[in-house]
């Protein structure tokens, strides 16, 4: 609750920091090397990256729960002429039921990191399900450089995502000591067994 009230105020007070209107390089090199397909954005904030998606012929779901982000999404493929290739969604990551059918690519940046406890392992088993056999999930994630940390995923958080998905790529940030970050590509190349 008390991150939702968070990111709800990030966008209400206007140009949250990491709002900057460009997707990163990662996202680029996936979609110049793989075939268009069907893709998610869990925590989409607004849409910047579901437009980058679409704009290489994918057709994208992003959702968010906070409603302005969404609002601005909307906003932004309307004002792209991208409407008939997206779809944005109110609502939380973490309750799969509103979301249908199987992703290609799952894109995550900067909204697994921010989950805790059960929600992982949660996360990891809805992601699993909605990825296509191979699919991929794209993951930036802030990783906590201490245990007592509130902030970030720790190793043992994404050895969890390992238990249901292969690790394929993994690249180490260089935002500074004090606030590591990791890009991570995990496959869906696992049997599913629950
Ligand atoms: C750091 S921002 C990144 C936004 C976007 N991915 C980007 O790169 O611009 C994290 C986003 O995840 C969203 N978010 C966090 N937890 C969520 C949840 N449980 N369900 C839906 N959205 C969530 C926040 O509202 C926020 O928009």
């Amino acid at each position: 609750m008390a991150r939702k009230i968070f990111f709800t105020f990030q966008y209400l007070m206007n140009n949250p920091p990491w709002d900057t209107g460009i997707s990163p390089p990662e996202v680029y090199q996936f979609l110049e090397k793989n075939s268009p397909g069907v893709a998610l954005d869990l925590g989409c904030g607004t849409g910047t990256n579901v437009l980058t998606m679409a704009g290489y012929d994918w057709q994208v779901t992003g959702i968010d729960y906070v409603p302005k982000a969404i609002r601005i999404a909307r906003r932004k493929a309307r004002q792209a002429d991208l409407t008939d290739r997206v779809k944005f969604l109110i609502g939380d990551v973490l309750n799969f039921k509103s979301l249908e059918g199987k992703y290609d690519l799952v894109l995550d940046i900067g909204c697994f990191h921010s989950f805790s406890g059960t929600n992982i392992d949660r996360y990891a088993r809805n992601v699993s399900n909605y990825l296509t056999p191979g699919g991929s999930l794209l993951l930036y994630a802030h990783i906590k450089n201490d245990p007592g940390s509130s902030h970030g995923v720790s190793e043992e958080n994404i050895n969890v995502l390992g238990k249901f998905l292969t690790l394929v790529h993994r690249q180490d940030g260089d935002e500074g000591a004090s606030r590591p970050s990791t890009w991570f590509r995990f496959r869906n190349l696992k049997q599913q067994t629950s």
